[in-house]
């Protein structure tokens, strides 16, 4: 039962399959996640009851089933890193790859294609920068300071940061795709290649939120009463 008084982040959390209703309403739920849904559809206009009732049936016929039980902290970056990290690349790798494929097929179209490929380009190298990162400096230092109650603050700072900038490239995506339409002359492929990367935009933004919102605050609370000065969960964004 989805109340509208929680936050958009409590239901995304809750409920994985909620993510792509708020996505189909462009509610980026990594930059409104401290919002609770009835605020968010007063700003947009829209009908609180409706949406709910779009949350629920989400709910009703979730396949994605991903336990969100609380489980130690590295057992949250290993999955982070088996599941979110390797699915995210191998994604980003094969949709260039049909991207540039698709271009190949439309000549007449390669100035606009060559835009999506750049956007796919610049938002590969910077996923794999940062997956990079959090595998081998990130989740480490993360995992030894607040085991030894240091300061994390840093770390995380890093973490929201980089995400911001993910999160551009996305963006630069989904605007490269004229929003994921597909134009009256694309192909079957093109088609395809358009609904893979709003599939791709949906998992990546899932991926940040259970860092912002499942990782983070339980670095936080491991890392204890020295963490409350320097360090805060996600406030208005990430
Ligand atoms: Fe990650
Ligand atoms: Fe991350």
């Amino acid at each position: 039962m989805i109340d509208a008084n929680q936050s958009i982040a409590s239901v995304v959390l809750a409920e994985p399959a909620t993510g792509s209703v708020f996505q189909r309403y462009a509610i980026d739920f990594c930059t409104f996640g401290t919002e609770t849904v009835a605020e968010r559809c007063r700003a947009l206009g829209l009908d609180v009851g409706g949406l709910i009732a779009e949350l629920e049936e989400a709910c009703v016929y979730s396949d994605t089933g991903e336990p969100l039980s609380p489980r130690s902290i590295m057992e949250l970056m290993s999955e982070i890193v088996a599941t979110h990290h390797e699915w995210t690349r191998r994604s980003l790798r094969d949709l260039l790859r049909t991207a540039i494929k698709v271009e190949q097929q439309h000549p007449s179209h390669g100035a606009k294609l060559g835009l999506l490929i750049g956007a796919i380009e610049q938002t590969d190298e910077l996923v794999r920068w940062h997956l990079a990162r959090e595998e081998r400096e990130l989740f480490p230092a993360l995992l030894e300071k607040a085991s030894r109650r240091h300061d994390i603050a840093h770390e995380l700072t890093c973490m929201r940061d980089e995400h911001f900038l993910l999160l551009g490239g996305l963006r630069r995506i989904r605007v490269a795709a004229d929003g994921f339409v597909a134009p009256p002359w694309a192909c079957h492929t093109y088609r395809e290649l358009l609904a893979s990367l709003l599939s791709l935009e949906i998992r990546a933004q899932r991926a940040i939120h259970f860092e912002s919102f499942a990782l983070m605050p339980r670095l936080i609370v491991a890392q204890g009463a020295q963490g409350a000065q320097g360090a805060r969960p996600p406030r208005s964004r990430l």
